[in-house]
């Protein structure tokens, strides 16, 4: 057994499976880029077979990753492997991860498969995968209410196959730390070969214990691989938190006595920029990247700090890269300064005319706001607020009128195909008066699931960022709008959404 743990983080795969999510080929290269920054040890890029766009954007990962493995899932069958492995062709170092469910009920009622013939299927695939590439992770899914019996025998086989990394879900967020924990130590006693692979722990949270989980299974299970992601971003209640994970193996070095590759100094970057890009906003009193994380209110408290910070203080707010904000450029910064902001914060424009676009952007919002933080260039690049030629729907200009005791009213100029309409509504206030003027129009048909307004950097003189899900026949999008006025950061945020309602996306899902 190793001292070291695996960080192996999935935001761009399993998170970006929570409905209204999806993220664009460039949103997930950048935050993968963060993720390499972070020293994870492997970023699990996303589901290559899943749709062209999933494919394109591992391969792009691939080729721009250099330090960390790069992973695709891919089903148990060939063609899925296949297109992981031919997206993973540029990476420095490549693994491919294929899963089949193994718990009765998955077996019988999802995939009508006999529990032979899914043994057979998970030991052809690790077979296939690893003619293709050296690093083999399987996953069991469903693996935690699965007989165990006869996961340890599917587990032997694929051992006997080549596969390098046995992962264990608990897909479903069922498990409770001391029996998840034991249950990874019965897997690794009980499998004749547990010793030629390492095993990983991959925990939904829908009980509130995914990380409390993981943890088990590492400490109790041996388990030397975490599957994580930044803010707990996944499906229905998400996954095992990458900030938590890391903090706690590293803060109780005491006890779990664990070294890591990871540089903590990159965790609040990370998850402000997924949570800029994806519009789940994170909840403040979210442990170690929550706004009130490291404040400190009360008077005991307060006094406490002054005299000695470790009275109730484990973990130093910048050792995680809390750090006052830096008012990085203004009205008057060119281009390249510009530009080189970008690099710093790992952004990495794909053309010039994306850079251009961006700056006009930037510029715009100077004018009108005298200090500009990291968090505003963030918003600013992040997937949305930038509207390029392939979006459907475009913000031009807006004027709304309120007055209390009157019903409010708006005009919104936009573009449909870079064509420009004018809509005009009234509402119950103003920006249900915007949104409604763009729908005179478009007729979507969409229902709003979720509206939610967040100041990016705090004060009244920030800018609002404004999240918008939209769902309609079955598909939920959501999109993001930041600027110092709400109500037009509303109506970006909605033209944003539907531009990626009215776009042509063919995901498969990997579970269910
Ligand atoms: O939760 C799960 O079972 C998964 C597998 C595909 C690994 O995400
Ligand atoms: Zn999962």
């Amino acid at each position: 057994m190793t001292d070291k743990l695996i960080i192996f983080d999935t935001t761009l795969r399993d998170g970006e499976q929570s409905p209204g999510a999806s993220m664009t080929r460039d949103e997930k290269l950048r935050i993968a880029r963060q993720l390499e920054r972070l020293k994870v040890d492997v970023i699990e890029a996303g589901f290559a077979a899943s749709s062209n766009g999933d494919f394109e954007a591992v391969r792009a990962i691939a080729n721009a990753v250099r330090e960390s493995t790069v992973c695709s899932l891919a089903r148990a069958n060939d063609r899925d492997i296949s297109r992981a492995a031919e997206a993973l062709r540029g990476a420095a170092r490549a693994r491919i991860h294929t899963f089949i469910a193994t718990s009765a009920l998955h077996m019988e009622m999802k995939l009508r498969m006999s529990p032979e013939q899914v043994l057979e299927q998970a030991r052809l695939s690790v077979k296939f995968a690893r003619n293709l590439v050296d690093d083999v992770e399987f996953s069991p899914e469903d693996g935690y209410r699965s007989d165990v019996d006869y996961l340890c025998r599917v587990l032997e086989a694929v051992i006997k196959e080549g596969a390098t990394t046995i992962n264990v879900p608990d897909t479903v967020g069922y498990a409770v730390p001391e029996l998840y924990g034991e249950f990874i130590r019965t897997l690794r006693e009980r499998v004749p070969n547990s010793d030629k692979a390492i095993w990983s722990v991959h925990c939904h949270n829908d009980l509130g214990m995914a990380v409390a989980n993981s943890l088990a299974g590492v400490k109790i299970g041996g388990a030397r691989q975490v599957e994580c992601t930044i803010n707990g971003l996944g499906e229905r209640a998400g996954n095992c938190s990458l900030e938590e994970i890391v903090m706690a193996v590293k803060t109780r070095k005491d006890y779990f006595g664990l070294e890591m590759n990871i540089d903590p100094l990159h965790i609040v970057a990370a998850s402000k920029m997924v949570s800029q890009t994806t519009g789940f906003v994170v909840q403040p009193n979210k442990a170690v990247v929550g706004a009130n994380a490291f404040a400190h209110a009360s008077g005991i408290h307060q006094d406490g700090m002054l005299k000695a910070r470790e009275t109730y203080e484990i973990m130093r707010a910048e050792d995680v890269g809390w750090s006052a904000s830096k008012m990085v450029l203004g009205k008057l910064s060119g281009r390249n300064a510009f530009k080189q902001r970008l690099q710093e914060l790992g952004i990495q424009m794909e053309s010039e005319a994306e850079v251009n676009a961006a700056f006009s952007s930037f510029k715009d919002l100077a004018d009108r706001k005298s200090e500009i933080f990291d968090e505003d260039i963030l918003a600013l690049v992040s997937g949305d607020n930038v509207t390029l030629d392939k979006d459907q729907f475009g913000f031009v200009s807006m004027s709304q009128r309120s007055e209390t005791g009157e019903r409010p009213e708006a005009v919104v100029v936009f573009t449909i195909d870079g064509k420009e309409v004018k809509a005009q509504s009234d509402g119950n206030g103003p920006v249900d008066a915007s949104l409604k003027a763009i729908e005179t129009h478009v007729k979507s048909g969409a229902e709003m699931v979720l509206y939610s307004v967040n100041a990016i950097s705090g004060s009244t003189e920030s800018q609002g960022e404004v999240t918008v899900r939209l769902q309609n026949n079955g598909r939920v999008v959501n999109g993001v709008g930041a600027d110092p006025d709400i109500i037009v950061a509303s109506v970006k945020a909605y033209l944003s959404a539907l531009s990626k309602l009215h776009s042509k996306a063919d995901r498969v899902a990997a579970q269910g």
